[in-house]
């Protein structure tokens, strides 16, 4: 808000700002402040006595200036100023916000799309996806149009058209990304929610942690694995999140947590010196995280955990155990819910055809169902409180023509899986969500050969080429998806 306008210049509109509350209504004024002595209180409301009169006390209620520092107003309804937080007015020679009439029962003053009004705080309780609307990302949207004008067969634009019905998460994967993206979402959520009565939940992705992605090469990420680099994770990246979740407490959120990161601090830290090199930044950078974000109650945290071809096998597991409850306790007193498999991985939710043998490189969890219901019970004995899983399902609908589940590069033979929703499977209560995270029809990385961020993988067999970077929009690859989804379109 600009605090440059002097308050003595708008004392005077200040004083002649008509007093609103309930008790107007019927015909007596508003008392001078909701903290008044409260004389009597009947079905409309406590009343208080001034100046020989009955007078309505305003009901003290939350609004959206108050994590800005600032109280709401209770008893006027003019405007002094109005900014991008909102309407300001002017109460005991301070800015308050105007929140609309709320507490007299009337429409709330919702603001509009550019302004919606941040309302009281919104607290998870059991299942953060249960209960809401998933918030559609109008960058995907926009991809997606795009996509669309470059097509000409109508069964094809009829599935890619359903695409824009259904929720993926929003990749805050550079610092200038997030600055973009995490507070425009924040308020376009806010605005439908306003709008529509009903809770909108918008899911994001962290990635930025330094020497991101240390096993491989295609999302190497903008900070390096230096103690200046961790430093701008923290202020430049971190703490810009935390404000901004501490700005739009009303609506309900969800982090995806650092894909790839702890996973690799579990299986990776022996071959591969760039995540030796990682490591003490990743395990801070979660430790400062969880310690901020964890803290938010409108907030639940799911961290990484690879998939099952990475984290599977049995002793795999045991560490992964370990090494999670310890991250996790180490961003006391903030909480993670539970954790995200499969992130941008292609491993079916079941593969009936696959157990445990030669095939399978002996293990035990040769799919996401097998591998979730074995992690529950590890993190479980590892001590671990609150656990609980999200699938990544954008894109292991169809067996992908991959003959080494370790291939993870712009697979061939790619469809969408099951579509975003909460407690998909009855019987595993642990299991809050399917929801596609990874946005169908943006690159796992490049095949460019000269590349600097060129992984091996994506030149591999069954890795679909010409590929653009990570994260860019690859035509033939959404179009696949869209062709091999199942439960088809
Ligand atoms: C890329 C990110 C991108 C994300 C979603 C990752 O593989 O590294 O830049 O935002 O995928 O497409």
């Amino acid at each position: 808000m600009k605090t440059s306008i002097a308050l003595t210049a708008v004392a005077a509109l200040a004083a002649k700002a008509s007093a609103a509350c309930w008790s107007q209504k019927l015909g007596y004024p508003c008392c001078s402040s909701s903290s008044a002595q409260v004389w009597f209180t009947d079905n409309d409301g406590e009343w208080g006595v001034e100046n020989g009169d009955w007078c309505g006390i305003p009901k003290a209620e939350s609004c959206w200036s108050q994590p800005l520092g600032y109280p709401c107003c209770t008893s006027t309804s003019t405007a002094v100023y109005t900014d991008g937080d909102g309407a300001w007015g002017i109460e005991n020679g301070d800015w308050c916000g105007i929140n609309g009439n709320s507490s007299q029962g009337s429409t709330p003053n919702v603001g509009n799309d550019e302004n919606p009004v941040i309302g009281s705080q919104y607290t998870h309780s059991g299942n953060p996806f249960k209960g809401h609307k998933f918030f559609i990302n109008p960058y995907y949207t926009a991809e997606v149009d795009a996509a669309i004008a470059q097509m000409s067969n109508s069964s094809l634009i009829a599935k890619a058209k359903k695409m824009k019905e259904y929720s993926n998460a929003i990749w805050l994967d550079t610092i200038e990304n997030m600055n973009n993206w995490l507070e425009r979402n924040l308020k376009t959520a806010l605005a439908e929610q306003n709008q529509t009565g009903k809770t909108v939940l918008t899911v994001f992705v962290v990635y930025d942690l330094p020497g991101r992605d240390c096993h491989a090469l295609a999302s190497n990420g903008e900070l390096l694995a230096n103690d200046s680099d961790a430093a701008r994770y923290k202020t430049e990246y971190i703490d810009v999140i935390e404000e901004k979740l501490k700005t739009y407490i009303s609506q309900p959120v969800v982090l995806i947590v650092e894909p790839d990161s702890l996973a690799n601090m579990v299986t990776n830290l022996e071959n591969t010196p760039a995540c030796r090199d990682s490591e003490k930044y990743y395990l801070d950078g979660h430790a400062y995280l969880i310690k901020k974000l964890g803290v938010l109650k409108h907030v639940a945290m799911y961290l990484d955990i690879g998939h099952a071809f990475w984290l599977g096998w049995d002793d795999n597991r045991e560490k992964a155990g370990k090494v999670y409850a310890k991250v996790i306790s180490s961003g006391s007193p903030g909480q993670v819910r539970g954790f995200a498999s499969n992130v941008a991985n292609y491993t079916p939710w079941e593969d009936p055809t696959l157990s445990r043998g030669p095939d399978t490189e002996w293990n035990p969890c040769p799919d996401e169902k097998r591998y979730i219901e074995a992690m529950y019970k590890d993190f479980k004995s590892a001590g671990i409180k609150s656990v609980y899983f999200i699938d990544d399902t954008s894109r292991n609908g169809h067996k992908t023509d991959r003959t080494h589940p370790g291939e993870w590069c712009n697979q061939t033979g790619v469809g969408i899986g099951a579509r975003p929703q909460a407690n998909p499977i009855s019987g595993m209560d642990y299991l809050d969500a399917f929801y596609w995270v990874k946005p169908l029809g943006e690159s796992d990385g490049t095949s460019d050969t000269s590349a600097k961020r060129y992984d091996g993988y994506c030149g591999h067999a069954t890795a679909m080429k010409p590929a653009p970077e990570a994260g860019q929009w690859f035509q033939k690859h959404f179009e696949q998806g869209l062709e091999n989804a199942n439960p088809p379109f």
